[in-house]
């Protein structure tokens, strides 16, 4: 049984979260069934001219009092671990989960794929496999919810959020932006196809052009970080061969592991964290380039950690 069923279960999460919100609202209506019932009987006992005892009373009964103050409390706790537990499981993506990169911007959702399928308003999926979103803005703060699967992660610029999800049914399902970003936030939406596992990969095939990696190589040469950052350049700049994941000490004394967000910083704001014995020098690439191109150089520098392997 479930009070949602207008509302399509397509993730494997999903009718787990609709139990839960069924067993709240189930709760909810008890004790206001239980409110009101008790109000109707005092009204009735007690109403002008009636037989009932008015005399002023003073009996307390302590198992009365225990009684409304512990079984409350304990279905009410009952509830947040039962919540919390989905919670977790709904911030934690499985190890194996695909990464696919999603950037929000006014008012539209630009999905990439690391084979660098790209697409507008529109995100493909595999069947029956976990895919993990790693997801930024670029202007304003927007929400990814797709309510079939009982998903929803605000997208923050400047910030990299997660959201994860299995799909267990095939078709397409309705994406929404959740969270009021200017005039056009009702129509920022699109849809999330999901496909059988052989029809995505013939999906992926067809729409493969460069991948994200290598787009993020080109675009290291396109916008000149080559220059400074290269092998043979004159300026004293930092190797950015497996720097990925590696834990880089900050000139104000402090450390800080290499991953998507201090990369990101680096780039759109090189003057908050600079490298130990690097001069601050580096220009600021905020407004220069988009927050998917920023995306696909930290695929690159990804790939370069990897295939340096003992280098972290
Ligand atoms: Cu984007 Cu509302």
């Amino acid at each position: 049984m479930s009070f949602m069923n207008l509302l399509p279960q397509a993730s494997s999460i999903a009718g787990r979260i609709d139990t839960l919100f069924d067993a709240m609202l189930l709760l909810s209506a008890v004790v206001t069934l239980g409110v009101f019932a008790c109000m109707i009987w005092f009204c009735v006992k007690f109403r002008r001219g009636s037989k009932a005892d008015r005399s002023d009373r003073h009996k307390r009964s302590l198992g009365i009092e225990l009684t409304w103050l512990l079984v409350p409390f304990a279905l009410f706790i009952g509830l947040f671990g039962w919540a919390i537990q989905l919670w977790a499981e709904l911030r934690t993506p499985p190890p194996d989960a695909a990464p696919i990169y999603v950037v929000a911007k006014q008012w539209m959702w630009k999905t990439q794929h690391p084979g660098g399928q790209r697409e507008i308003n529109t995100l493909h999926v595999p069947l029956g496999q976990p895919v993990r979103l790693v997801m930024t803005s670029q202007d304003v703060i927007h929400s990814f919810y797709v309510p079939a699967f009982r998903v929803k992660q605000d997208v923050l610029p400047g910030r990299y959020t997660e959201l994860w999800f299995t799909a267990t049914r095939v078709g397409s399902w309705d994406l929404f932006c959740a969270e009021f970003c200017g005039t056009d936030h009702s129509r920022m939406g699109g849809r999330v196809v999901v496909m059988k596992p052989a029809d995505y990969a013939q999906w992926l095939d067809a729409h493969a052009t460069t991948g994200l990696a290598q787009r993020g190589e080109a675009l290291f040469h396109q916008f000149g970080c080559s220059g400074c950052h290269g092998p043979d350049s004159s300026v004293h700049a930092p190797d950015l061969d497996g720097l990925y994941g590696r834990t880089v000490p900050l000139s104000d004394g402090t450390q800080v592991v290499a991953d998507d967000r201090y990369i990101h910083d680096s780039i759109m704001q090189p003057m908050k964290q600079i490298a130990a014995g690097y001069a601050p020098i580096m220009p600021s690439f905020q407004g220069r380039i988009g927050e998917d191109d920023v995306m696909a150089l930290i695929a690159w520098l990804k790939s370069r950690a990897d295939s340096t392997g003992e280098r972290r």
